[in-house]
């Protein structure tokens, strides 16, 4: 047996290595947190491979399976021996182009574990495990080698044991839906059925785990399940079954675990993000921004996306959303609906759109032209209804169009239940989705577009390599209004999907009573979201003629309130309950707090020792009354203002399925 510490490990790359003579099936290897809380073990015991975790002496995953599944050839899980180990400590600062945090350190001590066969064909694999303090990860990397090429991945044997008796969080995987679906708790006994990650964990020990992965190209997305006793991996499948076909060499995603002692570390634990790579180019033409839309005019049936009468993508609609974005201070503004093709049974008949051809009523240049003259950029839309082969076809042109009219942003989309690939129907989170999904953001990356998809892959933190990549949907947005969501929903939220990374949720409805598209919320709430909910490329989404003939004072906060944050400091919350956050802007001392209930009314004490000692801050309280409530009294609400200090308790009510939202100013 092996030992090893790190109690001698220096405090910056520090590597040194371990050289075996005779390869060894029996080897232990612990590998600690630099505070020394969390301790993963790698076991290699009788040539098979397994791990298990310790918090603060506490165990957070028994003992788990390690090893790949390979079409044709056995599995690489047993027969294994060691050939070396390598370890070094990384401790790194890196600066984010945008995001809930500027400056982020990247603090882990690292082993590699170099295994081969010890019989024929001698297949090598390496282990390579990751520890900070607020997680760990490890991921397969399997080396070019002389007995094997390339490699089709069956499935994977890695389980992540965690007390199946403990409480989970998390949506159903393979549903037409993709990750449109409300999050819902679970006992893990009882995931038979696939969940996708990030998924959330309350263990009886109290520790709070979040499973899921970082980095993920060119392989399927984890899903997870129960397998006997332990919750496993299910990689999502291709149309033939198999996981991924790969050449070697190359390394699978992260498995990363965030691992909290409190529920709301879990929110600002950046090891999704540390373990993807710095970009490789300059990305400092990326830009976080703010939009109006031709689109929830659309969802209210006031406009069509398809040409007609009502038609919502015309010139003359394009010209004066322009004028409000100039008049509202909202940089950007979106349209759906603009391109040839979309028409009928849009989702039967979305391989026929086109990219590069306007409606007759709609046009690009004059459209493109006027707003750049007055200030306002265009947030180019691509709906391919994932018919893949057909976008792909057109995609790099699509491009050059968009720039040669100017244009930056780009929303895409993805609707429906598979996308369409090699004339084959695959899931949108398969290896063949993964791969579309990045090609098509190196090429905006290479046209200098910035983007936010909609059906999207999951976040796996590439945003840091990646950094055009402003935005994602993943999840039930307000789109679902209307009927589907409830005042909950955006209190889970924040503890499952958006620790995948932002969303663009689309906030800002202030017509929240309308009858063909009722939320449920207050309209306060909705300003809440600001906070709560972070994305890169805001929304402000109801029709501008709502923010300016009836709310110019509410819109005020939406024309304010930053896209990038400096730093991100969570105040109260509970999972599905409510959520309450502080965050400091980029550029100016300022702070913006924001707070989110769910079906029940409640009081909160917001504790603000964040701020600035012995300053005086002129707090702007966007809140709701009293009476108010999501489903008879929405329009409830009040500004005021106030002035806080550091070491001040602000009483906060929220009503039911209510919100608030604060500036807080330095004076
Ligand atoms: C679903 C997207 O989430 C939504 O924002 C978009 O308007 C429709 N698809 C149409 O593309
Ligand atoms: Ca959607």
């Amino acid at each position: 047996m092996i030992q090893y510490s790190y109690a001698n490990v220096g405090n910056f790359m520090s590597f040194f290595g371990d050289i075996f003579k005779k390869p060894k099936t029996d080897a232990i290897y612990e590998v600690k947190s630099p505070n020394n809380r969390l301790v993963t073990t790698f076991i290699l015991d009788h040539g098979q491979i397994s791990y298990f975790v310790k918090k603060d002496e506490k165990v957070v995953l028994r003992k788990s399976r390690l090893g790949l599944l390979l079409k044709d050839s056995s599995p690489i899980a047993d027969g294994l021996a060691v050939v070396r180990a390598y370890s070094r400590n990384v401790d790194e600062t890196w600066k984010a182009y945008w995001g809930e945090q500027h400056v982020i350190r990247n603090n882990y001590n690292e082993t590699a574990i170099y295994l081969e066969e010890v019989e024929k064909p001698n297949r090598l694999l390496t282990l390579r495990f990751r520890v900070y303090d607020d997680g760990f990860a490890f991921r397969y990397e399997v080396p070019a080698q002389p007995e094997m090429k390339n490699m089709i991945v069956a499935d994977e044997l890695t389980e992540f044991s965690v007390d199946t008796n403990s409480r989970s969080w998390s949506i159903p995987a393979y549903q037409p839906d993709r990750y449109e679906y409300d999050y819902v708790e679970h006992p893990v006994y009882t995931l038979t059925d696939s969940v996708h990650t990030p998924i959330t964990i309350q263990s009886p020990t109290g520790h709070y785990l979040a499973i899921h992965e970082a980095a993920l190209y060119n392989y399927g997305g984890m899903t997870l399940k129960m397998n006997g006793s332990s919750l496993k991996a299910d990689i999502t499948p291709l149309s033939d079954g198999m996981r991924a076909y790969v050449e070697l060499p190359f390394s699978t995603p992260w498995r990363a675990v965030i691992v909290a002692s409190d529920l709301l570390d879990l929110t600002i634990s950046r090891l999704i993000l540390n373990l993807n790579d710095p970009p490789r180019d300059d990305f400092s033409w990326v830009e976080p921004t703010k939009f109006l839309g031709i689109w929830w005019a659309m969802y209210v049936g006031e406009w069509t996306w398809a040409p007609g009468e009502r038609h919502g993508a015309t010139t003359e609609h394009a010209m004066q959303y322009i004028d409000s974005c100039k008049n509202l201070g909202i940089p950007g503004l979106l349209i759906e609906g603009w391109n040839d093709g979309w028409e009928g049974d849009w989702l039967e008949n979305g391989v026929n759109n086109k990219f590069m051809e306007a409606t007759p009523d709609f046009d690009m240049k004059v459209v493109s032209d006027y707003g750049r003259a007055n200030g306002v950029e265009l947030v180019g839309h691509h709906e391919t209804v994932g018919f893949i082969d057909n976008y792909e076809a057109q995609m790099e042109d699509a491009y050059k169009y968009l720039k040669q009219h100017g244009i930056r942003y780009l929303k895409s989309g993805y609707a429906g239940s598979k996308m369409t690939i090699n004339g084959r129907r695959e899931f949108h989170h398969s290896q063949l989705g993964v791969l579309h999904y990045q090609k098509a953001l190196e090429l905006a990356a290479k046209y200098n577009i910035m983007l936010d998809v909609h059906e999207p892959i999951k976040g796996t933190g590439i945003e840091r390599t990646w950094p055009n990549l402003m935005t994602r949907e993943g999840a039930r947005g307000q789109e679902y209004e209307g009927g589907a969501l409830t005042p909950s929903h955006a209190c889970y939220l924040p503890f499952t999907r958006l620790l995948a990374g932002g969303m663009d949720y689309t906030p800002g409805v202030f017509d929240v009573g309308n009858f063909a598209k009722r939320v449920a919320s207050t309209i306060t709430r909705q300003l809440a979201y600001y906070i709560t909910i972070y994305s890169s490329m805001q929304m402000a989404a109801d029709r501008p003629q709502i923010y300016e003939a009836e709310y110019p004072d509410l819109f005020e906060f939406i024309r304010e309130v930053p896209v990038k944050w400096e730093r991100t400091v969570p105040l109260l919350g509970e999972i599905g309950k409510y959520y309450v956050v502080a965050r400091q802007c980029w550029e100016s001392p300022d702070w913006y707090i924001g707070g989110v209930t769910n079906e029940e009314g409640r009081k909160v004490e917001i504790y603000v020792d964040f701020l600035e000692p012995q300053v005086n801050y002129i707090a702007t309280v966007y809140r709701d009354s009293e009476d108010a409530h999501y489903r008879d009294h929405q329009l409830g609400y009040v500004i005021e203002e106030k002035i806080i200090r550091n070491g001040d308790r602000i009483e906060m009510y929220i009503a039911p399925g209510g919100g608030f939202a604060m500036k807080v100013h330095k004076q």
